[in-house]
């Protein structure tokens, strides 16, 4: 066998192999590597939301079903033990979801400019923004200014400021979808709940007005109006049974309802709701025939 010097062999091997193989291979190897840093490590390029009012409730059902369907979340309220455990919960059962639990007050505006473009710069892009922070103190004629103060700033301004926080990237980027849950006391006056009709009202019309501005953008708002949801808002506040009230489930798939619409169809709010309250407003003082 002749002698052949390590550059020779070299050479030899070079030309042995089969490139046209070897380049479909890489490239299976790369669009593998990539689904998985968007799967299993939150990659860049992920679909994200940001979520407030995320550690109970409404909001939180809502963070476990967009991480189930493969959003990165930031999970936003004032009670970080809560957040993070709720984050710790979903990165078990959701690993792509990365959550990035944020202890913040929505009331205050600077916070949520500072916090929001923290997060929007670990996120990259924002396709979401669920604005479910909320208090209810169930006054009307009674109610002090500072209790009525506290409801419009955290429903109404909050949701604001978080919109506000948003709106350039989603702008940017001429797409996004808001989903501001309002409540059916945005929709009607109910007597003991006049501070937060006032607030829930002025949301409504907030978001719907928004709606209209940033269809041209791509962007979509829809306003979620529910009655009586099953949550620790709802058994502070109401007698309606557990099992009689709607479910944050109800909630979820609603949003992945909407979100499954086509780019050109817009729903501006949707109300939702609860059975029990309808029977009782079907019974009228009108004399059946
Ligand atoms: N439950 C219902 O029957 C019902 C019906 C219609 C509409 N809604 C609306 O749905 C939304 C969610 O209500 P829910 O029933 O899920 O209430 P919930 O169980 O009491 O949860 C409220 C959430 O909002 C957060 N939050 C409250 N004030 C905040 C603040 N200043 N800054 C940041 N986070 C704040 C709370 O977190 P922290 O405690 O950590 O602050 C919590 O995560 C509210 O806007 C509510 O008005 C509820």
């Amino acid at each position: 066998m002749p002698h052949r010097s390590p550059s020779v062999k070299a050479l030899g091997f070079f030309y042995s192999l089969d490139f046209p193989k070897l380049i479909s291979f890489q490239k299976t190897i790369c669009i593998i590597a990539r689904l998985y840093e968007g799967k299993i490590f939150g990659g860049k390029g992920m679909k994200s939301a940001i979520i407030t009012g995320a550690s109970r409730g409404i909001g939180k059902a809502v963070a476990y079903c967009l991480a189930s369907m493969g959003y990165r979340v930031a999970l936003v309220a004032k009670n970080e033990a809560l957040l993070k455990q709720v984050a710790a919960d979903l990165k078990e059962k959701h690993p792509s979801s990365d959550p990035i639990p944020c202890a913040v007050d929505v009331t205050s505006e600077e916070s949520i400019s500072s916090l929001f473009s923290k997060i929007l710069d670990e996120l990259q892009q924002i396709d979401i923004l669920v604005n479910a922070a909320g208090i209810l103190i169930p006054k009307t004629g009674s109610i002090t200014n500072k209790e009525l103060r506290s409801m419009v700033e955290t429903n109404l301004y909050g949701s604001i400021y978080s919109i506000q926080a948003v709106l350039p990237k989603m702008k940017a980027q001429k797409s996004g979808y808001i989903f501001n849950v309002a409540s059916r006391a945005g929709k009607t006056g109910i007597s003991s709940l006049g501070g937060y009709c006032a607030s829930k009202f002025g949301m409504v019309g907030y978001s719907e007005s928004l709606a209209l501005e940033l269809a041209e953008f791509g962007i979509k708002v829809t306003s979620l109006c529910p009655g009586w949801v099953d949550t620790d808002m709802a058994k502070q506040n109401t007698s309606t049974p557990s099992e009689e009230m709607i479910s944050p489930s109800d909630i979820t798939k609603t949003i992945q309802f909407l979100l499954g619409l086509s780019h050109n169809c817009l729903i501006k709010e949707v109300v939702i709701d609860c059975r029990r309250t309808l029977i009782a407003a079907g019974k009228s003082s009108v004399k059946k025939t």
